[in-house]
């Protein structure tokens, strides 16, 4: 039954990673223009984190507590490497990875009231079954989607802004949304 479970969620949404060149600048427009601070006690989540190249990336260059949740074991045994072959680089402070915290649970079955930013890359298929998941978070929480535009939230979640990256001659679109 949970593999079954498993299975079913990666159809629904298999794993695509953000392309590792865009990710700073939309760190850049977290910190710009929706107050994301180094080194504060801001919490950041990546629902679906696949390989955490989103959630190292924050914890390691802004900081903060950085929680990754992902169905597939493979994937966060990825994520674990990649963070150990950065320790052993040494060229960064060993206690920014212990803001790292990586859970293989079903992201459908979060509450997010203590996070201040939430990333996801989903699929438009499946965002009519995340209107429980979004509900649960606090007042002026900032949700990144990237890609796909969130669509069927309008009563809570106020669109706030769109950056547009040119990479490999396409276009990214990364939308911003407010919890009102
Ligand atoms: C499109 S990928 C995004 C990966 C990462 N956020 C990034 O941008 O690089 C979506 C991820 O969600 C994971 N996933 C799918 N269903 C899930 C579920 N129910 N709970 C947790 N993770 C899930 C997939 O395994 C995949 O790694």
């Amino acid at each position: 039954m949970e593999d079954y479970r498993k299975f079913i969620s990666q159809l629904s949404l298999p794993y695509l990673g953000t392309p590792l060149e865009l990710i700073p600048s939309i760190f850049d427009t977290l910190t710009e223009k929706f107050y994301l601070k180094r080194n504060s006690s801001q919490k950041f989540i990546d629902l679906g984190s696949g390989n955490g190249r989103i959630i190292i990336f924050s914890a390691v260059n802004y900081g903060v507590k950085s929680v990754g949740i992902e169905i597939d074991e493979n994937l966060i045994e990825e994520a674990k490497e990649t963070i150990k072959s950065l320790k052993r680089e040494k060229k960064i402070h060993r206690k920014l990875f212990k803001l790292i915290e990586i859970r293989n649970e079903d992201l459908f079955t979060q509450d997010l009231q203590e996070y201040d930013f939430i990333y996801i890359y989903s699929l438009p298929s499946m965002q009519k079954s995340l209107n429980h998941v979004f509900k649960t978070t606090k007042p002026e929480a900032i949700i990144i989607s990237f890609k796909y535009e969130l669509k069927g939230f309008d009563s809570y979640l106020q669109y706030e802004d769109c950056l547009e990256i040119k990479h490999e001659n396409k276009v990214w679109k990364v939308d911003f949304y407010k919890k009102i």
